[in-house]
């Protein structure tokens, strides 16, 4: 279809469109760039752009074409939608044209909206009113029922004619195979909808293609698009998919009469669509009086979006009553009634500058991508992990690389893949050191790991994030003792490894830019506490790999002092129950090294507590502990408590603090302002919510 000359030069050509004005003499290769990144999109499946660029450069288009009245060319993207149609399929014809949505990324741009649609109904403007949709990120698709029987579903196709995937769409369960629309004396009847995989079956399915080595799904999406395109309904059915309907979009009765008005409003269009047994994202109809609340519902959304089971990608603000949106109308490409409020872009392209190569804690050496500065979901991106080398040769990524560049769920951003249609053969393949970049000693792999180490216990790079780490909250919790000055004492060479950091000369301190007396005193007392602290923080805050807060707690339980460990062998480990033979390996070797025993000696003869305490041995728990065995996670503000506090209290009850909300917690506390946590849990109804309140009267507390 495209040469992958040609792509490269189109995707280059967007790029410079995007940051320059353009002329008349640009029209040509506008329309054709934007049919180009359309096809990516529908029908490779293989986007270049992101949304917001992609829109950036249709209103270029649009303003270009109003601007200098140009004559239209035929093929401009604003005179059709954009195809997805495949030769495999046979084209069926849509009952109405399956039109595409116009976007909106702000308040203003909605109020712009509404003001049109207030010009466009002078008189009845009294009866606008607002319902909000989730904008699924799936496939769209057209599913016609005929005498209470779904007889024909289609892809979008060109908005016209569409793919007749019939025998795939009659595999998704969500999708009822017969609906009685009779009982509203509809004959015919063709609702619109989109073909979504949830979040959670994505996530089952890419673990299996894993496991038995087929290539990942890229996104939910594409994971749709395709199952939707299966030549093998078995294989569409396989994937599990779910189809949730937006739109009625033509009723009419035996004679062909059109009967959609008598269903009134979109609202109540749904409520008989979920009546009729269709499935609705959904409990209350999300109805909004002014375009200002419907852009509250919008930003709401948005920030819940990790929230909702499916992908969703914005928000749909459409006029609801039925007769407004016949009177407002549409354009050859979207609906006047209607109007897509885009969340910020998840994804984005960027070039690979550079790799960097970082060195953890433990040792860890992770591969650092250095790309050019892109926004992502409301944050400008630069440098993303690569993880290991194994994540490097998998996906085969390049110095010069175009990559496609992700933030899902969770805030991190990462890889998806490169563009391998966009090189141009100057890119080069990433070395990976085979020494310290810091203190070359030869890393060391095992072969049941993916990471590189440096093994070398005086590497300096890797003490200071030692040292970083043992101040923090998670560990010695040094207040006041920050990232920042850790690396400042090791600039100045005040600091070498964790034993210095309970040596600091505090006159020196004082007199330091930024500090003084007051602040050097109050290092010194946050300092002087941590040296009391129990050996369980101790432990934890020595990096040793793998031994994490749960194991120190572990083996402080069993030892008298912190050096007793020197003795210790393999099977004094794994006595304990939940601790195995990786950790004793790592904790054994670090023990068995003759500079780690020195600087903990150090550190006692500086003040630092080696010995159990209190805090060490472990918590008695009544039989009748009001929590025990249970498990438990604090939401939202709480109001009498901190969280550590609350978070101790229920231990003392027996309960086990956990992370997340999944079908493994029992009990969520929600304080004020909980957000997404509480939602996802009254979901899962198998929960116990309480308030603060409440849970303070159940330990005695209240
Ligand atoms: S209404 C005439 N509502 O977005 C109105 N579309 O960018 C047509 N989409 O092709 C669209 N969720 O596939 C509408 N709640 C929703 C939607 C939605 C997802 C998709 C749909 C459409 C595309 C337009």
């Amino acid at each position: 279809m495209y040469s992958k000359k040609r792509q490269q030069e189109l995707f280059e050509i967007s790029k410079s469109f995007l940051n320059s004005e353009l002329t008349v003499s640009d029209y040509d290769l506008l329309v054709e760039a934007l049919n180009f990144h359309e096809w990516k999109y529908y029908v490779d499946n293989n986007p270049l752009l992101s949304d917001k660029e992609y829109d950036d450069l249709y209103q270029k288009l649009e303003i270009l074409e109003q601007k200098y009245e140009l004559a239209v060319k035929a093929n401009s993207p604003t005179q059709r939608v954009s195809s997805d149609l495949n030769d495999q399929f046979k084209s069926v014809k849509h009952y109405s044209p399956m039109l595409s949505l116009s976007n909106s990324y702000a308040l203003e741009d909605l109020q712009e909206f509404d003001s049109q649609i207030r010009k466009l109904l002078l008189g009845v403007e009294d009866k606008i009113n607002y319902f909000v949709e989730p904008k699924f990120d799936g496939g769209s698709i057209a599913v016609v029922y005929e005498n209470d029987l779904l007889v024909r579903a289609a892809t979008r196709g060109n908005g016209i004619e569409g793919d007749d995937i019939t025998a795939n769409a009659k595999t998704i369960s969500s999708l009822p195979l017969k609906a009685k629309f009779s009982e509203y004396g509809i004959y015919r009847v063709e609702l619109r909808g989109e073909a979504v995989m949830s979040k959670n079956n994505f996530a089952k399915k890419n673990q299996i293609r894993q496991e038995i080595g087929l290539d990942l799904f890229a996104n939910p999406r594409n994971a749709a698009t395709g199952g939707l395109r299966m030549k093998d309904p078995m294989e569409a059915k396989e994937r599990g998919l779910d189809v949730f309907i937006f739109q009625m979009a033509y009723a009419s009765d035996e004679k062909g009469e059109s009967r959609i008005m008598q269903f009134v409003s979109h609202d109540k269009a749904m409520s008989v669509l979920a009546d009729l047994g269709f499935k609705l994202p959904y409990k209350e109809m999300p109805l909004a009086g002014s375009i200002d609340i419907a852009f509250e519902t919008c930003r709401q959304w948005e920030s819940d979006r990790d929230a909702f089971d499916y992908e969703i990608d914005g928000a749909v603000v459409k006029l609801n009553d039925f007769e407004l949106q016949e009177r407002a109308g549409s354009t050859q490409h979207h609906p006047r009634w209607a109007i897509a409020f885009k969340f910020k872009a998840k994804q984005a392209t960027s070039k690979l500058l550079s790799v960097e190569f970082q060195i953890g804690k433990t040792g860890a050496i992770t591969p650092v991508a250095k790309v050019e500065p892109v926004q992502l979901a409301g944050v400008t991106v630069s440098s993303i992990s690569l993880h290991n080398e194994d994540f490097i040769k998998q996906k085969d990524i390049r110095l010069g690389d175009t990559v496609l560049i992700e933030r899902a769920g969770d805030v991190i951003p990462y890889i998806v893949k490169p563009l391998t249609e966009l090189r141009k053969g100057e890119e080069v393949e990433i070395a990976f050191p085979s020494d310290c970049p810091f203190c070359s000693v030869p890393l060391e792999k095992s072969e049941d790991q993916a990471a590189w180490r440096c093994v070398n216990p005086s590497c300096e790079e890797q003490n200071l994030q030692k040292m970083i780490y043992h101040v923090s909250k998670e560990a010695m919790n040094i207040d006041g003792f920050g990232k920042s000055i850790v690396e400042k004492f090791y600039q100045l060479g005040w600091l070498k490894d964790i034993g210095d950091i309970y040596n600091l000369d505090y006159d020196k301190i004082s007199v330091l830019e930024g500090f003084g007396e007051k602040s050097a005193n109050n290092l010194k007392s946050a300092i002087d506490n941590a040296k009391s602290n129990s050996i369980t923080r101790l432990l934890n805050s020595l990096s040793i790999h793998h031994l994490g807060k749960r194991a120190s707690k572990l083996i402080a339980r069993q030892i008298e002092h912190i050096l007793d460990l020197a003795r210790w062998t393999e099977e004094s480990y794994t006595e304990i129950k939940d601790i195995g033979p990786v950790v004793a390996k790592n904790v054994i070797s670090y023990f068995s090294i003759q500079a780690n025993i020195e600087m903990i000696k150090r550190m006692e003869s500086f003040g630092v507590n080696l010995s159990q305490t209190e805090d060490d041995k472990p918590l008695k728990i009544a039989d009748d502990a009001i929590f025990k065995g249970k498990t438990i996670l604090f939401t939202g503000a709480l109001q009498n408590l901190s969280r550590k506090e609350a978070q101790t209290l229920a231990e003392q009850q027996g309960a086990r603090n956990i992370s997340a909300v999944s079908s493994n917690l029992d009990i969520l506390v929600v304080g004020e302002k909980a957000g997404s946590k509480l939602k996802k849990a009254q979901l899962l109804e198998t929960i116990t919510i309480l308030t603060e309140e409440e849970f303070l009267r159940l330990i005695g507390k209240a």
